[in-house]
């Protein structure tokens, strides 16, 4: 990744070979000036990181006000999960998981016994792309008929399991089994779905077959799916956090800040909805013109504003924007015009991490440039990997700003000189980016120095998380309710806002 901003770039020393190199190498980093003040705006310093925190630190306190959260930008959803895992969970479930990478069906057991959690098995069901933005009535159908598939599939049929659905959308979730959808994101827009309440449009998907039933439903947020698979290998685990195809992040906060919410006693998981810090304007300083190209050019623009300068979705399209617009500079592929670039989608978010590849990935980089059909040289092979450098390591660095901006509020709330918690990890940037995860790790450090944070890669929150979910709900989440709004009390917002 590039080294942090202010700090020189360093040429690579396999440029010194021959004399022809070093002109390559002078050429190289002329355009690397060049090409460096061009993606200057995208470079944060620690500086705009603490100033960003210290935004979403507002952000966070508005979303959890009685009063405040509906003008929020950052929704920090009560999710109705009290505890983390206590090892005496146990049983079969099933799990769908809708709004990641792909969309799944699976099958459960969690063992009381050997403290363990099973994956009996799953399916992958494709999502056509007509489907994520058609009509209400054919996705649901769609899932209940996969749901349907795998059931008979599994000899499950006759059986009514209880079902954790990690549906990883903003809802408001009104108690475990009822959530209305506020709105779609990342590639899903399918009219008619929000302000209605997922679970009955699941239930009534499966009558319209009539040939299975399911039983007790729990909705879950991939962030909560993460935290809680993880928290059941370490308690300590009080944070989720998503890199992929979106992000977001979900805490357990003190449930005398949860305004909304009945009861002053103990926690409650907070999904924080992070992907939507900025939606409010709050991030235009920040926003680049090719973030603001991403966002006129998505299914949804204006929103989800955080989400879009980071996640696995659109790290794609700002590096083909600032190649198009390096390019249209005369700064990379000897200016020629190309098509190519200007082809929405096209350079892949998985192109990103191939081409940071420490050993590979310069020879990745010519392989992607020469299936785009680009003419290249090898200084354009450099400047390519130094753009994506740029973009992901902004994107490491502002989760870095927010996943500290949580962990600094847990430690005030508690009023602890140093907080140690852990915080489960999961999405394919996470994963798959090469030196992302370093990058994060110390930015998180620098900003959040009071903290001591284990990172702890999630397997399967989506699937496994959403039975853990499942199955601490059906011991406690019945016990608190949302407040409606129209229950008035004397506090003022200011109140609020103050106490958080
Ligand atoms: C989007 C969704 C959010 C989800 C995240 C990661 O931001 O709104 O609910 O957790 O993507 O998948």
């Amino acid at each position: 990744m590039l080294p942090p901003a202010g700090q020189s770039l360093n040429c690579s020393r396999d440029f010194f070979h021959t004399t022809e190199s070093f002109f390559c190498l002078t050429f190289f980093c002329l355009r690397c000036c060049f090409v460096h003040a061009r993606s200057c705006p995208l470079r944060l310093s620690l500086d705009k990181l603490r100033d960003v925190s210290s935004r979403l630190h507002k952000g966070l306190v508005q979303g959890l006000g009685k009063h405040s959260h509906h003008r929020a930008a950052v929704k920090m959803l009560p999710t109705f999960v009290r505890a983390t895992p206590d090892g005496t969970e146990k049983g079969d479930f099933l799990a769908l998981d809708l709004g990641g990478t792909n969309f799944r069906v699976l099958h459960v057991r969690v063992l009381q016994a050997e403290q363990k959690v099973v994956k009996m098995d799953s399916q992958i069901c494709v999502v056509p792309k007509d489907m994520m933005t058609g009509a209400t009535q054919q996705l649901f159908d769609h899932i209940a008929s996969c749901l349907g598939d795998f059931i008979a599939s599994q000899e499950l049929k006759g059986q009514t399991l209880p079902l954790g659905f990690t549906f990883s959308f903003p809802c408001e979730q009104k108690e475990i089994d009822k959530s209305i959808l506020i709105r779609w994101t990342k590639g899903f827009n399918c009219p008619g779905v929000e302000g209605r309440d997922v679970v009955t449009l699941l239930r009534d998907a499966v009558r319209r077959r009539g040939d299975y039933d399911i039983g007790s439903v729990a909705m879950v947020n991939d962030t909560v799916g993460t935290m809680m698979s993880c928290g059941y290998k370490d308690q300590s685990c009080e944070i989720g956090m998503i890199i992929g195809t979106g992000t977001n992040a979900c805490y357990m906060e003190e449930m005398k800040n949860v305004k909304r919410v009945e009861g002053e006693d103990g926690r409650m998981c907070i999904n924080t909805e992070w992907g939507g810090f900025g939606d409010d304007g709050s991030l235009r300083d920040i926003q680049t013109e090719f973030d603001q190209m991403v966002d006129k050019t998505s299914i949804n623009p204006g929103v989800h504003i955080f989400e879009k300068m980071i996640s696995g979705m659109y790290l794609g399209e700002i590096v083909r924007l600032l190649l198009l617009r390096l390019s249209e500079e005369k700064l990379l592929f000897k200016g020629q015009k190309s098509e190519v670039l200007q082809t929405p989608e096209i350079f892949q978010t998985k192109f990103i991490s191939e081409i940071e590849e420490e050993d590979t990935g310069l020879d990745n980089a010519r392989r992607i440039l020469t299936q785009l059909d680009l003419q290249w040289d090898e200084a354009d092979v450099r400047v390519v990997r130094l753009v994506c450098d740029t973009v992901s390591s902004r994107s490491a660095r502002l989760c870095a700003a927010a996943l500290a901006t949580i962990a600094n509020k847990m430690r005030l709330n508690r009023g602890l000189d140093r907080l140690q918690t852990t915080v489960g990890v999961d999405g394919t940037v996470y994963r798959k980016h090469p030196n992302f995860s370093e990058e994060l790790q110390l930015t998180v450090r620098l900003l959040a120095p009071e903290c001591s944070i284990t990172f702890l890669v999630s397997e399967d929150g989506s699937g496994k998380g959403a039975a853990m979910v499942t199955a601490v709900a059906q011991r406690l989440a019945l016990q608190s309710r949302l407040l409606d709004d129209s229950e008035e009390d004397e506090e003022e917002e200011e109140e609020d806002e103050e106490t958080s």
